[in-house]
């Protein structure tokens, strides 16, 4: 069973579009058992994949409510793909939660994790991180085998890479046999500036970059309102295109899905 976590300090750079995207393709195109989690407090995975609602969800998990993953896991009406939901409150789990007192805290999604590797109840977890470095954030990556770092084809993003470098290693003093899985362009288009700035993120960049970029298009936007998948709202847009040519790229580079 593999774990990723979606992980970017930065707002915006489309950390939330990835997970939901990867999680739908390993759902639908790889037929795997993929549990969803929501673990940004402003909740937009949630509320893109499940009906309007008041959700528990994660927080109640890492508030130490809940002992078992099934009363928090809510179906999506996809097959093969569910979700532990976000709520607001997430924000209040702050760093404290790395210091001793809060110690069940940073290991309870890890412990979720071994629960669900001991009743063989998914294949894949997916976890779509909050832009900052909050307690959340740190569970997160405690329970996770890989990261996947979305990035924006910028000079903020190319000159960034020694802050992505001081994330990573924040990241590994929590985790230390996590991997990078590799860094993923988004919102990718023919303009000079972006082919440079794209060029100059695999040059400099202290990680793998994925070979596959994901174009900008309107169809991400208009996915967002239609709380879809792209691959489901658009299934030819370029995006679709891209992410399935991605997740192509991810599966073989990350061995997954084998024996099933
Ligand atoms: N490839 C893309 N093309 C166009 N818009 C995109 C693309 N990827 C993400 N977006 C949009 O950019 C915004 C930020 O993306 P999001 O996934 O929410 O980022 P994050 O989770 O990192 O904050 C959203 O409105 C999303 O619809
Ligand atoms: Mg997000």
């Amino acid at each position: 069973m593999r774990t990723f976590a979606i992980l970017n300090m930065k707002g915006g750079v489309g950390k939330t579009t990835t997970a939901i995207n990867l999680a739908y393709i390993l759902a639908k195109v790889y037929q795997q058992r993929v549990l969803l989690v929501d673990a940004d407090g402003q909740a937009n995975a949630t509320r893109a994949l499940l009906p309007e609602g008041e959700y528990d969800g994660l927080m109640a998990l890492l508030s130490g409510g809940v002992i078992c993953y099934d009363e928090i896991v809510e179906h999506t009406g996809i097959k093969g793909l569910d979700m532990v939901p976000a709520n607001n409150m997430l924000w209040q789990i702050d760093l404290s939660c790395v210091t001793a007192v809060g110690r069940g805290t940073l290991r309870a999604l890890r412990d979720m994790r071994d629960a669900i590797v001991e009743d063989d109840a998914y294949d894949v977890i997916v976890i779509d991180c909050p832009p900052s470095f909050s307690g959340a954030c740190a569970a997160a990556v405690a329970a996770s085998n890989s990261i996947i770092i979305p990035v924006l084809p910028d000079a903020f993003s190319a000159e960034g890479m020694e802050d992505l470098v001081a994330q990573i290693d924040g990241v590994r003093k929590i985790q230390p046999d996590v991997r990078i899985a590799g860094c993923l362009i988004n919102q990718f288009h023919r303009a000079n500036v972006v082919l440079d700035a794209t060029e100059r993120l695999r040059e400099v960049a202290p990680v793998p970059v994925f070979d596959t970029v994901i174009h900008r298009t309107d169809k991400v936007l208009e996915s967002t309102w239609a709380h879809q998948p792209v691959l489901l709202w658009s299934p030819r847009s370029s995006a679709a295109r891209d992410f399935r040519a991605w997740v192509r790229e991810l599966v073989a580079k990350e061995a997954l899905c084998n024996g099933r």
